[in-house]
């Protein structure tokens, strides 16, 4: 039965879809029997944009399902080797809208995904969801059907009260829509060392320990590398030629997946 794991944060271009694609990039380059799915929630569709498949390659996506006019087996693509996509459509950025006027007919709109997903779940080992930077019903519906939830965090000025309040916002989910959100981690991002992010990462890591959640010892260091090789490859880093010297800084994934492992979060 595939766990599901979703990647969220309020905050927009933190990394999250950047964070996925390179996650799933090493988890298969590490072991290339791994069944993966990520399924992307974001109308920008920058998931399959990463892998060179922009949005308006797929005919069916996530919006199909959430209209209930597909159903879920018919909206997964092959993406690379074992890893498939559920992606989004250009009709997704009117799926909201389409939605508010639909949902009179919906009594369970939390639950459109929990519905669907059990169908496909034993096809994979994991699932993981990207989510656009806001927290709407369609990410609920993301947390409903999660095994745990990872949060990217960049270590900027603003970066801690934005992981603070994701901290709260899933407490909510939690506790007012009984909704058992376990958060997995909390992964520093473009983290650039020579400068206020240490001491930013230093508070992040504080807020963590009183929250009692998890952070990583691993951070993805901030490089052009990321950017490259989509523009450059229509791939994501950890799938590209990697150099051990000087030490690639895509390695750090590989080393976050080492740490992941062992901590029993993958
Ligand atoms: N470690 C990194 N160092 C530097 N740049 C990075 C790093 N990781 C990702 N990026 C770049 O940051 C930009 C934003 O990343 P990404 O699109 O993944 O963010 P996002 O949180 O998914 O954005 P959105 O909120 O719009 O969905 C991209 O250009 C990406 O290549
Ligand atoms: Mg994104």
């Amino acid at each position: 039965m595939g766990k599901v794991i979703t990647v969220t944060m309020q905050k927009g271009g933190v990394g999250k879809t950047s964070f996925v694609t390179n996650l799933v990039g090493a988890i298969a380059r590490t072991d290339k029997k791994k069944r993966m799915l990520i399924i992307d929630m974001d109308a920008q569709g920058n998931v399959g944009r990463s892998f060179g498949k922009p949005v308006g390659k797929y005919e069916n996506g996530l919006d199909s399902l959430f209209l209930g006019t597909k159903h879920i087996s018919e909206c997964i693509y092959k993406l690379f080797g074992n890893v498939d996509i559920l992606p989004v459509t250009p009709d997704m950025a009117f799926l909201e809208l389409k939605l508010f006027i639909e949902m009179q007919k919906t009594k369970r709109p939390l639950s459109i995904l929990e519905d669907e997903i059990g169908y496909i779940k034993d096809d994979y080992d994991l699932i993981f969801i990207d989510t656009p930077p806001t927290l709407n019903f369609i990410v609920g519906n993301a947390l409903k059907v999660s095994d745990g939830v990872l949060i990217p965090f960049e270590p900027e000025p603003y970066g801690i009260d934005g992981l603070v309040r994701i901290i709260d916002v899933l407490h909510y989910f939690r506790t007012q829509l009984s909704i058992p959100v376990k958060i997995l981690g909390v992964i520093g991002l473009r983290v650039n060392t020579f400068t206020t992010h240490n001491e930013n990462m230093k508070k992040a890591r504080q807020a963590c320990v009183n929250s009692k959640i998890k952070m990583f010892d691993t951070s993805i260091s901030r490089s052009v590398r990321y950017s490259d090789a989509v523009q450059k490859k229509d791939l994501p880093a950890t799938l590209t030629k990697i150099r051990k010297k000087p030490k690639d800084p895509v390695i750090d994934y590989y080393e976050l997946l080492e740490e992941m492992i062992k901590e029993g979060v993958l």
